[in-house]
């Protein structure tokens, strides 16, 4: 298993996350559920007219925070967006509930994927392990 495919297993079971955004110097979070591993890349999903999507294309600069099992994963780097078609696809194929709000030409539908990232994966049990994605 890859890291991308690691953390994003741990994602999955938690099935929520939270991912936290800056707009200025005022820090922003919101839960988050969307996580697929693409070309080996760790992708999130939102709508381009959200807040938070603003906030990516000012400052790409996010973190993730999932906890799950006793577990919690911290992920950070820059959010990237992917404007291909094949790569939205990919993301509603394994959300199929999303395709009541979204399409990938609906010209709202946004990918981004993890770039210059690491993770954490923590417990109270056990040191930290950090890895690239
Ligand atoms: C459990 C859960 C999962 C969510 N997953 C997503 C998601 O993957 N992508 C998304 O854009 N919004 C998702 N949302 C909705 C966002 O949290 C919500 O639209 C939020 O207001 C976006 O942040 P913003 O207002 O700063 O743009 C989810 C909400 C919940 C409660």
């Amino acid at each position: 298993m890859t890291t991308a495919e690691k953390v994003c297993a741990f994602l999955d079971e938690a099935q929520v996350y939270y991912l936290a955004t800056a707009e200025g110097d005022q820090p922003r979070v919101r839960p988050f559920g969307t996580a697929l591993v693409y070309e080996g890349k760790l992708y999130i999903q939102t709508g381009k007219v959200k807040p938070v999507s603003k906030q990516l294309g000012s400052n790409p600069k996010a973190e993730i925070c999932a906890f799950h099992n006793g577990q919690w994963v911290r992920v950070w780097g820059k959010l990237v967006n992917d404007d291909r078609r094949e790569a939205k696809v990919a993301m509603l194929e394994k959300y199929p509930s999303l395709k009541r709000m979204y399409g990938p030409d609906d010209g709202n539908t946004q990918v981004l994927y993890f770039a210059d990232a690491k993770a954490t994966f923590s417990s109270f049990a056990a040191a930290p392990e950090t890895v690239e994605l």
